[in-house]
């Protein structure tokens, strides 16, 4: 296990302070829309208990990469909470709607990376804004796999503690690295180059890894079998340690895009060179189902299928499976938290990880950045 946490709840007198609350906002919008509410709802329970404490909580987040403003998030939030949000981060604005909050009130700050310097980790940027505050609270466990001023930096400065998402995803996270048997790791999703580490890893802690989207693909064409056009690595990998073992399992039938654009299922030793694989087949899950029904736990990260063109089908079978099984489910990624969230099946799930590459990079290193900052200033 890792060390504690510095725990928000052990904090003292919280009442009229002004706390900086690092959270992971980041959600899909369109049309000036909130589409996903996942992360926003999972932020909740650290803000209402900064708000019971009497904290005046000045909150800030990234919102994707090019610095779109977090109005429509605070829009969306606003539906939880009293929230107030200002277009400005350090400037004139923020400073008055800063100095107007009153005990238990919320502040939405903009986009953190507007400002270049936050992906940068420039210490003058942490340094202003740890000025905004007296304490600061990290609860954005879904970035804190990056070295960013708001992440790394603040920390070094401020009284720094966890919020009670990031602890309850070190929590489940860090016994998905010890599950108890038998134990089920079903890993999908593309980039070898990630998660060819970490299928080596859970070989050895793992009763059973099952690998299928485009990384399966990887490890069909390593054991010489027909891929046809589908989608592999760049890289070149060493294999050998992984197709070697027994353990692995992968798709048995597969969903192609022919030549001629149809789609067929297909046993995946009979695909074509002009074929592209798209998604497992039905008897693959069926398979996965079956076995499902005698595991203990069962860890799962990435689609089964080419999400992106609409290949969803067989990732939603199997969530439904995971439901359907009742067995300890540790889940994570952001087209596998969508495919739950389509079917309203997060409640049917032990734990749902707001983290993707976060939850990967704990996974491998059982450690990120961002709790390393917390650990070292206390
Ligand atoms: C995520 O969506 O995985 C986190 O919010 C981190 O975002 P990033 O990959 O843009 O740093």
């Amino acid at each position: 296990m890792p060390k504690a946490l510095p725990d928000i709840r052990a904090a003292e007198n919280l009442q009229g302070k002004r706390v900086l609350l690092r959270a992971d906002l980041n959600v899909p919008v369109e049309g000036g829309r909130v589409l996903d509410i996942f992360r926003l709802r999972q932020s909740l329970e650290t803000i209402e208990f900064l708000r019971r404490a009497g904290a005046r909580i000045i909150l800030v987040s990234h919102l994707g990469r090019s610095g779109a403003t977090l109005l429509p998030v605070a829009e969306a939030l606003s539906q939880f909470l009293p929230i107030s949000f200002v277009p400005d981060i350090l400037g004139a604005r923020a400073k008055v709607a800063r100095a107007a909050l009153k005990n238990g009130e919320v502040l939405l700050l903009e986009n953190l990376r507007s400002d270049p310097r936050e992906e940068k980790n420039d210490p003058q940027f942490a340094k202003e804004l740890a000025s905004l505050a007296e304490c600061f609270v990290n609860d954005a466990f879904g970035v804190s796999h990056r070295n960013h001023a708001s992440i790394t930096g603040v920390p070094t400065l401020l009284q720094s503690y966890a919020g009670l998402e990031l602890q309850k995803e070190i929590a489940e996270l860090s016994n998905a690295l010890h599950p108890p048997s038998p134990s089920l790791c079903i890993i999908g999703g593309a980039k070898f180059e990630t998660k060819g580490p970490l299928i080596e890893k859970f070989l050895k802690s793992y009763d059973y890894v099952f690998v299928g989207g485009a990384i399966a693909n990887d490890v069909f064409k390593a054991q010489g079998k027909e891929v046809g056009m589908s989608r592999v690595s760049p890289e070149r990998h060493d294999f050998l340690k992984i197709l070697r073992n027994k353990k692995l399992l992968l798709p048995s039938d597969v969903v192609v895009v022919e030549v001629n654009g149809k789609n067929t299922l297909k046993n995946i030793s009979d695909v074509m060179p002009s074929d592209t694989i798209m998604d497992v087949g039905p008897q693959t899950i069926s398979t996965v189902s079956e076995l499902l029904s005698k595991m203990k736990f069962v860890l799962w990260n990435g689609p089964l299928g080419n999400y992106e063109h609409g290949f969803v089908n067989q990732t939603e079978a199997l969530a439904e499976a995971i439901a359907a099984s009742g067995v300890y489910s540790v889940v994570g990624g952001g087209d596998t938290i969508a495919a739950i969230g389509k079917l309203g099946l997060e409640s049917r799930f032990s734990f749902v990880s707001t983290g993707g590459g976060a939850m990967l990079e704990f996974l491998y290193k059982g450690t990120l950045p961002g709790l390393q900052a917390l650990y070292e200033k206390n």
